[in-house]
């Protein structure tokens, strides 16, 4: 049994989200902690909104209203949609607590303290109307490597070089288009080349282990071959102040938002402890070297991830090139064990745009689908390893010839024959090859599908879950149980049935992590009461510090079930079976490309 940390990126509160985000992130990471947790592990699952930076702010002038009521009512949004996809955190909360800006000011002071944050001065882009600066990916133009007319201040997207808006030539805000002014400011730096031996060790480790998946660790090594002084403070006036004097009263200098966001995980892991009345407990995720630690998030976020945190971790124990001593706060921090980093999902052939309409809101997926359908899609068809397209087509589809007509017809074809003959789970007369194979069959999958999901191997553990689906209705068609209507072929249909009703339960188990609503009905189809796995829960909670009130996802998982076979108890009464699964008419694809196009 291993304490493991389940570290999920905190989705920006600018908007709600759509399903590429919650593909990316959410229900991979949830598959895992589920999986883990009835594995016997100690899983701590933390995240939330990230609620500083342009974005936020982009997004609140946008709509005439302050940053802060922007992540109010987005924070609430999108804890919404996840409790409702079923994503089981011990804790989703926000980055504007009191406790999240504490925690972001020691870490930061830690690594001031111990020499790697250094100050610097810096050429920011201004727009000359508003005052503000430009974030480096609002500005655009010509660049001077390629010549490609719409390279980013922070990238050039058609030769892939890093760009400095000041190299840019004919800058111009991508907000309104006015030519930016450049002036002259001082900025703390995380010197991440004095931090670069220490995170090239680290990432060597990593790569030793062999379980990253190859393009992350590739993309993270390859990161260490350009490492430049990054600005860890931004001249904007929303975020968490530089608790430093001079600069703590600063109106318009705070955190840069990736600074404060990765020390979520962190801040996260502390409020849960403070919340669930033992407030050290965190440490046993964090300062336990042998704790394990996973980290779940889109592509282009793995420079922070595989870089940035881990450097700020470096930096606040004082394992970098200047030495130093580890914060007395926090002490010694794991770094990270996994970064897991999912590619793109694009929508009927397009990237996602929210300005085109061309999305995909969770919150509507919910309303039609419920949380089966797009879970199921996520795990079997989403962006795991390569890019992914999501069609409403296929979308349909897959639900309506695997979920329903595969996984749900098994049940209740099951429940409804054990129902109608014997209206109780029958006992087995004795086992026939036929039946010890099908049973011994879905007892391996909890080695190999166990194996997949824990190395993140989640469409291949769905498929193999979906391959035994198969196997058992093969079974039904091979031993005919619908035709054993003798009086003297009763015990046969006793134990056709009896392994049947094993089987189901064995893959409602199996299903589970990947299929948690599912996996609930069809214990309770198969005489079960209450959940077989625990669903997390909104609550309205007060802030530890200020007592601003928010809500927060939390849980109790205590009650998860071993990932194991238990064995069905003959006798058990089984009522007439509801549907499992929701078939839906093709006529929906139209339905919702039209919706698409109305809103584009
Ligand atoms: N908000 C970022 C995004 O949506 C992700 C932040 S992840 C964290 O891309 F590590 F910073 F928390
Ligand atoms: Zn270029």
């Amino acid at each position: 049994m291993s304490k493991v940390l389940s570290a999920v990126a905190w989705p920006y509160a600018n908007g709600p989200r759509h399903i590429g985000h919650v593909a990316g992130f959410g229900v991979p990471s949830d598959v895992f902690s589920r999986y883990m947790r009835m594995a016997g592990h100690d899983v701590l699952m933390v995240s939330g909104t990230d609620e500083h930076g342009t974005p936020i702010l982009v997004q609140a002038d946008k709509e005439g209203v302050t940053a802060r009521e922007l992540a109010d009512r987005f924070n609430r949004v999108i804890a919404e949609d996840l409790v409702g996809l079923g994503l089981a955190y011990d804790l989703f909360t926000r980055t504007t607590t009191g406790n999240h800006y504490a925690v972001a000011q020691e870490l930061f002071r830690g690594n001031y303290a111990n020499g790697y944050m250094i100050e610097q001065t810096q050429l920011v882009a201004i727009s000359p109307s508003t005052g503000r600066t430009l974030p480096d990916r609002y500005i655009e133009g010509t660049c001077p490597i390629c010549g490609y007319g719409e390279a980013r201040g922070d990238q050039c997207d058609n030769c892939g070089n890093q760009m400095d808006p000041v190299d840019l030539i004919n800058p111009r805000s991508k907000i309104d288009g006015e030519t930016p002014r450049f002036e002259e400011t001082s900025h703390f730096f995380l010197d991440l080349p004095a931090l670069a031996e220490a995170l090239g060790e680290w990432l060597d480790g990593r790569e030793a282990s062999g379980t990253w998946r190859p393009n992350v660790i590739k993309f993270s090594k390859n990161l260490l071959d350009d490492v430049r002084p990054r600005p860890m403070t931004r001249d904007i006036d929303w975020g968490i102040p530089v608790p430093l004097p001079g600069w703590e009263d600063n109106p318009s200098k705070k955190l840069y938002v990736w600074f404060d966001a990765v020390i979520g995980y962190l801040s996260a892991s502390i409020e849960w402890a403070r919340r669930t009345g033992d407030p050290e407990r965190w440490r046993e995720w964090w300062n336990d070297p042998a704790a394990l630690s996973y980290y779940f998030q889109g592509k282009d976020n793995i420079t922070f991830h595989a870089q940035i945190w881990p450097a700020e971790l470096l930096g606040y124990a004082g394992r970098g090139a200047r030495g130093g001593e580890p914060g007395t706060a926090y002490g010694v921090l794991n770094l990270p064990t996994e970064v897991v980093a999912s590619e793109f999902m694009t929508m009927e052939g397009k990237q996602f745009s929210t300005s085109r309409g061309h999305v995909i809101y969770v919150r509507d997926v919910l309303e039609r689908y419920g949380p089966d359908p797009l879970r199921y899609f996520i795990c079997a068809a989403g962006p795991e390893s390569q890019d992914a397209d999501f069609t409403w087509a296929e979308f349909i589809q897959r639900n309506n010839s695997e979920l329903v007509a595969g996984w749900g017809n098994l049940v209740n074809r099951t429940a409804s024959m054990i129902h109608k003959r014997f209206g109780e789970i029958p006992a087995a007369g004795p086992l026939e090859p036929i039946d010890e194979e099908l049973l011994s069959a879905i007892r391996g999958g909890f080695d190999t599908v166990g194996a997949l999901i824990e190395r993140q191997r989640f469409k291949a553990g769905i498929g193999e879950v979906m391959r035994l689906v198969g196997l058992a209705n093969a079974y039904v068609s091979a031993t005919e149980p619908f035709k054993l209507k003798g009086d003297d072929q009763r015990e046969r249909l006793g134990t056709v049935l009896h392994v049947l009703a094993q089987a189901v339960v064995d893959l409602a188990t199996l299903s589970a992590p990947f299929l948690p609503h599912g996996a609930n009905r069809i214990h309770r189809i198969m005489g079960g009461e209450g959940d077989l796995v625990p669903m997390p829960e909104l609550r309205e909670v007060a802030d530890l510090d200020d007592g601003r009130a928010y809500p927060v996802i939390m849980g109790d998982y205590s009650s998860t079930p071993r990932w194991a076979s238990r064995p069905v108890v003959p006798g058990t009464s089984i009522g007439p079976p509801t549907p499992v699964f929701t078939k839906f008419d093709p006529s929906v694809v139209d339905e919702e490309i039209a919706r698409m196009r109305a809103d584009g």
